[in-house]
């Protein structure tokens, strides 16, 4: 029984998964470590809202867990040397630089992890591969855990994380299922039963799945492909619907209706954000060209290429209607988050469309709920590589969403946020120039009744 556990990472995945496996299993002691003291001080925080990770649930759990048998620390070696068991959550992006440059997955902090684990451990341990990563990257761990030469033995299993941002808590306390690849060995077995024996603290047996190990790291790359090839598909519909005067919401309806098709992930939008559905699909492309499979490659490339295609195209659909020019114009964002209920933007289509906008001179006011001014800036340097100062002339950030939209020319909702379907359209519209232009990126807003109160309202595939 393991009693011990130590996850090296507490971002957006370890924090909340090992928060919610220390609240179902008290009898475990779970150390979080990472090597980012700012992260460590906010995940301790007395303060709930300053919590890294904004997720609905999250905090409350925190708050019941943490100090008892929920512990986050900087202190690496000792939460290692003292664990039986020890995740690995560590961050996997895309690379940008060197071999595989802006496809592959960048291991460094999966291969300094297996490095450390390696150096400070005395006693056997089961090593777990949280992260998302390459088929077959479980072999490269073991060689370096296997080549310490001080005796211990490890195991390695492969156990992605299906959660999404935003309902993170949710679909961890009632997963679709749980996926658990280890060796077939009888040790392997072992393993497996005592990751399997955690999770069956609160998920029925039968939803926790084994596999070997290549399976279950595939397995990952392939659920994110294929929920961002369902999203790129109704995407491309959405510009065709534009076209024709269908309605892309009807289309996403009549399908899903089809319960071979099935409902989820048919909302077509501005494009898809999220620190996952790119890189990884990306990384599915390389691996299949790393094997020779150009078509394989070529088929799943083409779902990233529909993306940056359906933000481009929001953003030409802008500066079109807005008579092909937005020089000096006010165009209000509201949303910067990449979804709705979370502060994380990384890949947010905000950020491309206001990189594109602003590249024909627009200024931009944005307002989002959760994500701060800094946050908006980081990301734009990013995108643009200016300075602060530099994108603050064309660039504001507003705590209210009356304010960045007062005198605009035009609004583009960039977030599903909720709170955006019940403000006071009506002020808004008194508010700002005429004609008030709206573009609706979430297709979260009903287009009569914006109409009638005067917008010239476009929304994504109507
Ligand atoms: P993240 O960037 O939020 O967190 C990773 C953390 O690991 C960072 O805080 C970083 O400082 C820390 N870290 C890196 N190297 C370290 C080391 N050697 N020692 C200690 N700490 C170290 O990333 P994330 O969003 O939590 O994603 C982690 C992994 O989970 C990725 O592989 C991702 O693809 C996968 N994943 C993410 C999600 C999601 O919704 N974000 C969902 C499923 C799977
Ligand atoms: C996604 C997967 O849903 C998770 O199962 C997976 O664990 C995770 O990636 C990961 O590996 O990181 P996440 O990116 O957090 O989760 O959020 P999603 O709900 O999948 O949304 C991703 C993006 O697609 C968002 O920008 C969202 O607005 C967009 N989206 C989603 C659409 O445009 N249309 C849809 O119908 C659904």
């Amino acid at each position: 029984m393991i009693k011990n556990i130590c996850c090296i990472g507490a971002g957006y995945v370890g924090g909340p998964t090992m928060t919610v496996m220390a609240y179902k299993c008290p009898e475990i002691k779970i150390t979080v470590v990472d090597l980012n003291k700012k992260r460590i001080e906010a995940w301790n925080s007395s303060n709930p809202k300053n919590i890294p990770v904004f997720e609905p649930g999250l905090a409350d759990i925190v708050m019941k867990t943490r100090g008892k048998n929920l512990f986050f620390s900087t202190d690496v070696e000792t939460a290692i040397d003292q664990a039986e068991m020890i995740f690995m959550s560590v961050n996997t992006p895309t690379k940008e630089y060197g071999k595989g440059k802006g496809m592959a997955a960048d291991l460094k902090y999966i291969e300094l992890c297996a490095r450390q684990i390696a150096a400070i451990s005395k006693s056997d341990k089961i090593v777990v591969e949280k992260s998302t990563l390459p088929v077959r990257t479980a072999e490269a761990i073991r060689s370096i855990l296997d080549n310490t030469g001080n005796g211990v033995k490890f195991q390695i299993l492969s156990n992605p994380e299906f959660l999404a941002e935003g309902t993170a808590i949710n679909d961890l306390l009632n997963p679709d299922r749980v996926l658990i690849g280890g060796l077939q060995t009888p040790e392997g077995k072992a393993a497996i039963e005592e990751l399997t024996a955690i999770y069956a603290h609160w998920i029925p047996r039968e939803r926790i799945l084994h596999t070997n190990v290549w399976s279950s790291e595939l397995s990952k790359l392939t659920a994110n492909a294929f929920l961002a090839q369902r999203i790129s598909s109704i995407n491309s519909l959405s510009a065709l619907c534009e076209k024709t005067e269908a309605d892309v919401t009807e289309i996403s309806k009549a399908i899903g209706s089809d319960s071979r098709i099935g409902s989820k992930f048919l909302t077509a939008s501005v494009g898809f954000g999220g620190s996952c559905f790119q890189k990884d699909v990306l990384n599915l492309v390389y691996i299949c060209k790393s094997f020779g499979l150009e078509e394989v490659a070529e088929y799943w490339d083409q779902v990233i290429k529909m993306n940056d295609y359906q933000k481009q195209r929001f953003a030409d659909n802008i500066i079109t209607t807005l008579y092909n020019t937005v020089s000096g114009k006010k165009i209000a964002f509201l949303g910067w988050a990449f979804k709705k209920d979370t502060n994380d933007t990384r890949e947010t289509p905000a950020m491309y469309v206001a990189d594109i906008l602003t590249k024909d001179l627009a200024n931009i006011s944005v307002y989002d709920p959760k994500v701060s001014e800094t946050q908006v800036f980081t990301d734009m340097a990013h995108v643009n590589g200016r300075t602060d100062e530099e994108n603050k002339k064309q660039i504001s950030v507003y705590n209210d969403p009356y304010e960045a939209c007062k005198n605009a020319h035009a609004i583009a909702i960039l977030t599903e946020w909720d709170m955006f379907k019940t403000l006071d359209w009506k002020k808004i519209h008194d508010n700002m120039l005429k004609p008030a232009f709206m573009f609706d990126g979430r297709n979260i807003l009903d287009k009569k009744q914006m109409e009638n109160l005067g917008f010239k309202f476009k929304s994504i595939g109507k």
